[in-house]
């Protein structure tokens, strides 16, 4: 029979569809090959107890991976996205061999509410949530605004008169030019976060974060399957992190950085020239910053904000929850562009509607509960002076915070596992702290939230003093 034009072309498309699919098997059977490759990495890192994390090591397979796609005619974005997911994927594996750690303040606070439901007594120095109370006119806002019937749907961005107040409590506490349109009421920072990074971060992109850092940025970097970028500070160096470092790292062009100061955990401050230094980078390189600021009223020391730097692509981030003892009203704000605030309020509107008026009512009348803030800060500063004396008396070295709600001592003991004490601190003696894994590698430290009056804190520094003879 006679092949005709059209049955021809039919046969040479499905040959080369037969070539792409034996192609695709390939990337496969090589990409099986490197996951091998990876763990064996794993098992040599384990033996030699070395981190599994190295930026100098991905460093150098960026650059070779950028020097092979100019030689291959590739896409360098492309290319870079593919090592990204790989890497990522090389971390994981590694981490089942070497640092499975499944601690975080979230599993050690449920733990500890377990414990008590059987009927235990627990000091909780877990979670960063202030014992002060909710201010009384937040409370009366609520209800009256419950009472005026503001309990339907609103507009996902958040109400107009809340957006101003944010903007005019900005402006006179930075001296910026911000108007409400700048402005999203978020289901508290933790949400805005999701939303900051679901709008700069592409899946295989990077995400420079400093560490040791709040949990849920990895996590979040990871649900959107980012690349998490660490840049890794040390006490030895006051929790300054290597801007050298840091500035290589822009220099490559992450999606996003994520900066936080004062910093959860270990309560550093960076000062304004480094920070400047690090922001000026990140513009010069396009790389979007998201700054999260939830701990900026508990400074004890000039704190600069990414709004001063308007030059910069930037989400901030700040809540509610800290600052006027709101974390269970679930509230916070973003500040951004115009057109990052209506990226992220549309997926705020698709995931959550929209925030309860009641609750931002109420949070109109936070801002205006200057006296109570001030009162926070200063039992606060004064509380950390306090446990830092306590602290003394145990076999640790810490940096005396600049800010924030916590102390993270390092435990200077040959061998010490923050995992295992906080396990057996919280099961035999009925205190909860959060080991210093949860915040990356940094298995000797541990973080002590300081959201208990001094006779708790005393009570549980005895019993640490205790544990660690
Ligand atoms: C650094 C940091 N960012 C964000 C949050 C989340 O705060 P929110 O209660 O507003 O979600 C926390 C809470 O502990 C935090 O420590």
């Amino acid at each position: 029979m006679k092949v005709t034009g059209k049955e021809e072309e039919g046969e040479s498309l499905a040959g080369v569809r037969r070539e792409i699919q034996r192609v695709t098997e390939e990337i496969l059977k090589l990409t099986a090959e490197r996951m091998r490759l990876s763990r064996e990495v794993g098992r040599i890192k384990e033996a030699k107890e070395i981190p599994v994390e190295d930026i100098e090591v991905e460093k150098r397979l960026r650059a070779a991976v950028k020097d092979k796609s100019l030689e291959l005619g590739i896409d360098q974005d492309f290319a870079l996205s593919l090592l990204n997911l790989l890497i990522a994927q090389s971390v994981d594996i590694q981490r089942d061999t070497v640092f499975k750690s499944d601690v975080s303040p979230t599993t050690i606070s449920q733990w500890a509410r377990r414990l008590e439901e059987k009927g235990r007594k627990i000091i909780h120095l877990e979670t960063g949530e202030p014992d002060f109370p909710t201010p009384n006119p937040v409370i009366d806002a609520l209800k009256t605004a419950v009472d005026d019937g503001h309990t339907g749907y609103n507009d996902a961005v958040g109400v107009q008169p809340l957006r101003e107040a944010v903007a005019k409590h900005l402006n006179r506490k930075l001296g910026t030019d911000l108007t409400y349109d700048e402005v999203l009421i978020t289901h508290g920072a933790r949400f805005g976060l999701y939303l900051a990074l679901s709008t700069t971060l592409k899946p295989g992109g990077g995400a420079l974060l400093f560490e040791p850092s709040y949990p849920a940025y990895r996590r979040i970097v990871d649900l959107f399957e980012g690349r998490p970028i660490a840049v890794r500070a040390t006490l030895e160096d006051s929790w300054t992190p290597d801007i050298g470092a840091v500035k290589e790292a822009l220099d490559e062009r992450p999606d996003v950085a994520i900066l936080n100061y004062p910093s959860n955990p270990t309560g550093k401050v960076l000062d304004t020239g480094n920070f400047q230094a690090v922001v000026e980078r990140a513009a010069r390189n396009g790389v979007p910053v998201i700054s999260d600021e939830v701990y900026r009223d508990y400074s004890f020391k000039q704190c600069p904000s990414i709004l001063e730097y308007p030059g910069c692509r930037s989400v901030m981030l700040s809540s509610f929850s800290k600052s006027y003892s709101m974390t269970g009203f679930r509230i916070g704000y973003a500040v951004a562009s115009k057109d990052d605030i209506a990226q992220m309020s549309c997926l705020q509107g698709l995931a959550l509607t929209c925030i309860p008026e009641f609750i931002q009512r109420a949070a109109i009348k936070a801002l205006e509960c200057e006296d109570e803030l001030t009162a926070n800060v200063e039992k606060m500063r004064k509380r950390i002076k306090y446990a830092a004396k306590l602290l003394d008396r145990l076999p640790a070295t810490f940096y005396p915070p600049d800010g924030g709600l916590y102390l993270f001592p390092r435990i200077d003991q040959p061998g010490f596992d923050s995992e295992k004490f906080a396990s057996s601190l919280l099961e035999k003696h009925g205190v909860a702290v959060t080991p210093g894994t949860a915040f990356g590698n940094y298995r000797n430290y541990f973080r002590i939230s300081l959201c208990q009056p001094e006779e708790q804190l005393k009570e549980a520094f005895e019993i640490m003093e205790d544990a660690l003879k």
